[in-house]
């Protein structure tokens, strides 16, 4: 993408999140810190769909207990457009575990348990093209114009 600001990332909202009612807390997050939302849909995801997702796990012994999780209820998916996000967005969710993820962070504010922890973000901004390929198509991205970086930027 040749405009920096305009990197994107997948951040999705894993059943947990979305059982405990905290999407617009999650959203609230990533729209205030100056991202913008350019594709969001709630997603009841198939196996086939995060076995490709999480391509690099499935061989770990965690994962099938994971695909459980993961299957048992509507998934938010979103995608976030703005300077650094991938990087940023990370940092907003927290560390994998919550046992190290920081107070301020999602996961630090939200989660105790790594197999419960609320939320998914890319990894890279290699990782975010693939993600947003796989749970998004094309026309269900929104191009527009956010009047207010001009005080962000
Ligand atoms: P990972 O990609 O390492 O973390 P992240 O979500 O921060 O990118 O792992 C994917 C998910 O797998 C992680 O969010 C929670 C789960 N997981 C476990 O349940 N047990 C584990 O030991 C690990 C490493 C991950
Ligand atoms: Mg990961």
């Amino acid at each position: 993408m040749s405009n920096p600001d305009a990197e994107r990332t997948f951040i999705a909202v894993k059943p947990d999140g979305v059982q405990r009612g905290l999407i617009s807390n999650i959203l609230s997050r990533f729209e205030q810190r100056g991202f913008k939302l350019v594709g969001i849909k709630l997603v009841t995801p198939t196996e086939n769909l995060l076995k490709q997702h999480y391509a690099e796990h499935v061989e770990k012994s965690f994962f099938p207990k994971m695909l459980s999780y993961m299957m048992s209820g509507p998934i938010l998916a979103t995608v976030w457009e703005g300077k650094d996000v991938v990087k940023q967005g990370r940092a907003i969710l927290g560390a994998t575990n919550p046992l190290n993820s920081a107070p301020g962070t999602i996961r630090g504010d939200l989660a105790i348990d790594m197999g419960r922890n609320v939320v998914h973000g890319s990894d890279s901004v290699e990782s975010a093209e693939r993600e947003i390929n796989l749970w998004f198509k094309k026309e269900e991205l929104i191009d527009w114009k956010l009047n207010q970086l001009a005080w962000i930027y």
